[in-house]
C-alpha cells in the first residue's frame, strides 16, 4: 500500500517537472521586456520582498544626521548612481530610454517617490538590489555610509533646504533630453 502511494507521488513529480521543462522550452513564457507583469508575477514579487524587508532591513535609525551637507552628498550620489534609471527631478515627464525600457519598470522618484517609506527599507534596497528586477546591488561599490546618504536624501526628496533643491534641479538622467528619443 505504501509502496503505491510512494510510486504514485514519485510519478506525479516526475510528469510535473518533465511537463515544465517541456513548456519553459515550448516558448510559450514569455521572456521580452516590453510587456506588462502578469498578476501572479506582480502578487509573488511583492510579497516576497516586503517578507524579506521584514526580516532583514535594519530597523535602526538613519546614522547619518540630517545636514544639508549630508543632503548635498546625496544629490551627488543620486546623480551618479541612480538618476539614470530613477530619473531627475522633472520625474515621470522625463525617464530615460532605459528606465522606459526596463522590466520591472523603475519608479521615477520624483513624481512617485519612497518618502514615506522607512530610511532602513531603502537602505536593505539599495544595498541588496531587487532580485529579477532591473535593480542592482550596490553593496559592492558603496560603503554603508553612503548607502545611508542615499536613504536620507531619498526620505526628504520633496522637502530639501532651497541650496540643496537647487543642485538636485541640475541633475541630468540622460545626456540629451530624453523626449527627443521618442521619434523611431
Ligand atoms: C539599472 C536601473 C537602476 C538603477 C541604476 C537603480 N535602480 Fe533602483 N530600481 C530599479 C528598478 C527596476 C526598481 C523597481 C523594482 C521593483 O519593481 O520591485 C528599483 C527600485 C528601487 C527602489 C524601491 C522603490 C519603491 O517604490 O519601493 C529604491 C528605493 C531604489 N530603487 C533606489 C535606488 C537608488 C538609491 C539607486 C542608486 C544608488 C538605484 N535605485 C539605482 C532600477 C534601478
Amino acid at each position: 500500500m505504501l509502496k503505491g502511494v510512494l510510486f504514485g507521488v514519485a510519478l506525479t513529480i516526475g510528469v510535473a517537472l518533465i511537463g515544465g521543462y517541456f513548456l519553459v522550452n515550448s516558448g510559450l513564457i514569455p521572456a521580452n521586456a516590453d510587456a506588462k507583469p502578469g498578476w501572479m508575477e506582480t502578487w509573488m514579487a511583492s510579497t516576497s520582498l516586503d517578507a524579506t524587508l521584514r526580516r532583514k532591513a535594519p530597523k535602526e535609525q538613519n546614522p547619518v544626521a540630517l545636514t544639508d551637507q549630508n543632503l548635498l552628498e546625496g544629490v551627488h550620489l543620486f546623480a551618479q548612481n541612480c538618476a539614470i534609471c530613477h530619473g531627475s527631478a522633472k520625474g515621470g515627464k522625463s525617464a530615460s530610454p532605459i528606465a522606459k525600457g526596463l522590466y520591472q519598470k523603475p519608479p521615477q522618484l520624483a513624481s512617485d517617490g519612497v518618502e514615506g517609506d522607512p530610511e532602513g527599507d531603502s537602505f536593505w534596497k539599495i544595498k541588496h538590489g531587487i532580485r529579477l528586477t532591473g535593480m542592482p546591488s550596490f553593496g559592492y561599490t558603496l560603503k554603508d555610509q553612503k548607502i545611508w546618504t542615499l536613504a536620507l536624501f531619498l526620505k526628504h526628496m520633496d522637502k530639501l533646504p532651497p541650496s540643496v533643491q537647487l543642485a538636485w534641479l541640475q541633475v541630468e538622467n540622460w545626456p540629451e533630453p530624453s523626449d527627443q528619443m521618442d521619434k523611431k
